[in-house]
């Protein structure tokens, strides 16, 4: 049976999903890091807490294909929209991923992962597409019932939409209005800011292995985006994410059963 990886950027979406995994995980600690082995949905899963930042995720990402063989890697966590028609409550679903910080002018391109001669590093296009189709359905059936409409007024979280697109990861914290601007003007195709995905989606591609990212949109990478972001990750993006996961891992057929 085939080992999908599960990377989650932070601890409160980990404890649902580990609930969920029953009491039959084995857990290994390689690198300071949980690896937690069990079943999720009828398929076999390693799950793991990425921590914060490329480094961090992108250690964990080659733990996870080279002593778990994860055939396919799936990534969670929270996001700051960058694209105005993007907002708080919504999810994107990465097509390619790009690493915003990386500059090695004028030795390379700006962006330009060296030596791979390339920015963008493309999410395996079946999972985006059955992780876009999972969201949409978490947002339309479960959502009402798991968040009260009283949670939701109060993050400002109404009518949530799936967006597929680029995500762009560096390790900043974006939260100056400026500084989100910045990046909205010089990658206009950018969705939505984090610290891990394209990391994750550079050593996927180096090892051959699928890769899908899933971001719940926590704040608008403005001055504003520190404020709420431990009461919205504990209170809606954790059960974004196990609940979004649990339909993916219950329709997901993977290529070596
Ligand atoms: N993750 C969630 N919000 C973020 C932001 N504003 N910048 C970077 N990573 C984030």
């Amino acid at each position: 049976m085939s080992t999908i990886g599960i990377l989650a950027a932070l601890h409160d979406e980990i404890a649902t999903l580990l609930t969920a995994m029953g009491p039959d995980v084995v857990t290994h600690r390689i690198g300071q890091r949980d690896y937690h082995v069990g079943m999720l949905s009828g398929r076999k899963c390693v799950l793991v807490l990425a921590r914060v930042g490329k480094v961090a995720a992108a250690a964990t990402a080659v733990t996870l294909i080279r002593e778990f063989k994860a055939s396919v890697v799936v990534f969670t966590g929270l996001a700051g929209a960058v694209a105005d028609h993007v907002r708080v409550g919504d999810v994107v679903v990465a097509k390619s991923l790009l690493q915003h910080d990386l500059d090695a002018r004028p030795l390379f391109a700006q962006y330009e992962v060296p030596l791979l001669g390339r920015s963008y590093f493309d999410a395996d296009a079946r999972l985006a597409a059955l992780l876009a189709q999972c969201a949409n359905e978490y947002l339309n059936e479960d959502l009402p019932n798991q968040i009260s409409a009283v949670t939701r007024n109060s993050f400002g979280v109404d009518k949530p939409a799936v967006h597929s697109g680029t995500i762009i990861s560096g390790d900043v914290f974006v939260s100056d209005t400026a500084a989100v601007a910045a990046l909205r003007k010089d990658l206009p195709d950018a969705l939505c800011v984090e610290m891990e995905g394209a990391a994750v989606a550079q050593i996927c591609y180096e090892y051959g292995v699928p890769c899908g990212v899933l971001r719940t949109i926590s704040d608008r990478a403005d001055c504003t985006a520190g404020i709420d972001f431990g009461a919205f990750l504990a209170q809606v993006a954790s059960f974004y994410s196990a609940g979004i996961l649990r339909r993916f891992l219950g329709c997901y057929v993977g290529e070596l059963q």
